[in-house]
């Protein structure tokens, strides 16, 4: 029987599946202007007329004029009809559809998230009201250099001394207590008292990329006693801090050149956007988390951490740094000094101030290096020494030679040891894999073999084998289990065998391995193959096994839990879905790396 699925259940299962990133599983895309293009896989084409759009979310080729959104494509792709193409984004995009028409319930869910939207836009409202009514904010923001127009471009606002203001007003709206406690605006004591969360603040809305607010943050302006310097919204069913970034909804049309800000604060954000620097955005009191950075990857190329010159931003600094280095995104970093922020900097310097410093914001190893200078003494001989060491451990990790080359002299000048010899002991350490850390958690077997297996899958597989025969290496660590095919898994075993023999690898012998002429046939594809393989495509081939694998299993244990269940076996359950949990944490962990 045809499955039925409302129309809120597929909206919310199409925007939880960029279709950038869906097609990015497929084939390359290359970013040009505000959309994305290459080349048309239905079609055989020289060049890239195969379009899609972030903004608009559809896919078109101006070639061959096959189009549509995200489902039509993997209907295409993977050759499944629409209800089959919605179970597969489904699980990609980590959504649980219902098992049987629960239209009802479907449409109450989304109509709830609708009403808090509007209960939030009429907050809002409410809140930019009472700050022109309030002379102390409008001081407050005035004394900070803030100009009207920025006040209304980001909607700021007060919340008044009262303790019950925003909830009167909601209720002459129409908005019930259970909405009120359920958008976190509004609080309930123990003896079930409600009152305002936010008070004599501040009023920061945060809108998520569609422009819908889905929050609040708020500062103090009333002194030391009133509380915590910023109090935010908590977690509710349409705002989660470790997923929405400050003025994302904004500065993703201001991107310069590829290029985002990424701050602290949310008044460095609104100080920089008041001085003409509109592309920043801030994460919000939280840590900067994994999916930021995969959110930002869809808007820029470049971002440039901006965050405050103390410790504290230190800190900061290298945490999001070491996030970010993990997307592909290039990551650039601006050094304030001690008691500076973007927002003081800039009101100090200017425009032009800021921009001198951006210009000479460091890359990734720079500020490493930078670091490293300030805890050794480079003035005596044991702490430049001790400096070359700790150096070479960071330039190990670099990817180009020219790279190597550039930053060996650069510490060599730092410390007088000869360039050549630093050179030397990077790319011994570099070959001395020990410390090399295995790219994935094993998870015990799962048969993607007995499944559909997707063309993603197959796609990824071959191009991470193909990396192999380039880099074998690469071989060594390779995670067996993901290989579908028999074929690949002797194909590694044998680059094994070489690497481990310290033998090179000979590609024209390679083929003397195997007997069945399909075989021989495949393998020959392979190695005659000579599209380029980065190791980032490399990286991202073994993301893509690594997520359909997992999903893979989680289509496993979702069985097994509905099958044992039916049978009544509490214990299994409980054990089934424990697994089930912990697969789901380590996939938002893991999230595409
Ligand atoms: P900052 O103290 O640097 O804030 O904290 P700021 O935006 O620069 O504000 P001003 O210049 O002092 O007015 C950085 C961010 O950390 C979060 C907020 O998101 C803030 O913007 N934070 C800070 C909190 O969530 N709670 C706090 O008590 C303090
Ligand atoms: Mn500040």
């Amino acid at each position: 029987m045809a499955a039925y699925y409302s129309e809120e259940v597929i909206q919310e299962v199409v925007e939880a599946n960029d279709v950038v990133d869906v097609i990015a599983d497929y084939m390359t895309l290359k970013r040009t202007g505000n959309s994305f293009k290459g080349k048309c896989p239905f079609h055989n084409e020289k060049t890239a007329s195969f379009t899609v759009s972030r903004e608009k979310q559809l896919y078109h080729c101006f070639g061959c004029g096959v189009g549509g959104n995200v489902i039509t494509f993997i209907m295409e792709m993977e050759k499944l009809s629409f209800v089959d193409a919605l179970k597969f984004l489904s699980t990609r995009g980590n959504i649980i559809l219902p098992e049987k028409n629960n239209e009802i319930e479907d449409r109450q869910a989304y109509e709830k998230k609708q009403r808090l939207f509007d209960l939030h836009r009429e907050s809002a409202n409410y809140y930019f009201k009472c700050l022109n009514k309030s002379q102390q904010g409008l001081n407050y923001l005035k004394q900070r250099g803030i100009h009207e127009e920025t006040i209304k471009t980001f909607g700021l606002g007060y919340s008044t001394n009262n303790w019950d203001s925003l909830l009167n007003y909601l209720r002459t709206r129409g908005y019930t207590t259970e909405e009120m406690l359920d958008s976190g605006l509004v609080m309930s004591s123990e003896n079930k008292r409600f009152y305002d969360r936010f008070r004599n603040r501040l009023m920061f809305p945060i809108l998520n990329p569609r422009n819908q607010i889905v929050g609040f943050g708020g500062r103090t302006i009333g002194g030391d006693d009133q509380g915590p310097k910023y109090l935010n919204s908590p977690e509710t069913v349409i705002f989660s801090k470790s997923y929405e970034l400050f003025n994302l909804n904004q500065s993703k049309n201001y991107i310069e050149n590829g290029q985002l800000f990424i701050v602290e604060g949310y008044m460095d954000v609104i100080s920089l956007y008041d001085k003409g620097i509109k592309n920043t955005v801030a994460a919000l009191g939280t840590a900067f988390t994994p999916f930021h950075g995969k959110i930002l990857e869809r808007y820029a190329n470049e971002v440039v951490i901006a965050f405050d010159g103390d410790n504290a931003g230190a800190v900061a600094t290298e945490k999001a740094m070491n996030i970010l280095k993990k997307t592909n995104l290039n990551v650039k970093i601006l050094l304030l000094s001690q008691n500076e922020d973007p927002d003081s900097f800039v009101q100090k310097y200017g425009v032009d101030g800021f921009n001198d410093i951006v210009s000479k914001a460091l890359t990734t190893v720079e500020y490493q290096l930078e670091l490293l200078k300030r805890t050794n003494n480079l003035t005596q001989t044991d702490g430049r020494i001790r400096y070359g060491n700790q150096a070479i451990k960071i330039l190990k990790d670099l990817e180009t030679s020219v790279e190597v080359d550039y930053y060996s002299k650069l510490v060599a000048s730092d410390t007088g040891i000869n360039a050549a010899t630093i050179r030397r002991e990077v790319i011994r350490s570099k070959n001395n894999r020990d410390d090399r850390k295995p790219i994935v958690v094993d998870l015990g077997k799962t048969q993607m073999m007995n499944q559909n297996i997707p063309k993603a899958y197959i796609k990824a597989q071959e191009l991470a084998v193909r990396y192999c025969l380039k880099s074998p290496e690469m071989a060594t660590e390779f995670p067996m289990d993901y290989l579908t095919d028999d074929l690949y898994q002797q194909l590694l075993m044998i680059i094994c065998e070489e690497v481990k023999n310290g033998r090179e690898l000979n590609h024209s012998h390679l083929t003397n391995h195997f007997e069945d002429s399909e075989e021989v046939k495949k393998i020959v594809e392979l190695l005659i193959n000579e599209e380029e393989v980065s190791k980032i495509d490399y990286q991202d081939a073994l993301n893509i096994m690594i997520r359909f694998y997992k999903e893979a299993q989680l289509e496993q244990l979702s069985e097994q839990i509905k099958k044992e269940s039916n049978e009544g076996n509490e214990i299994e359950v409980a054990k089934l879905t424990n697994q089930l949990i912990e697969i789901k944490k380590m996939m938002k962990e893991n999230m595409r790396h």
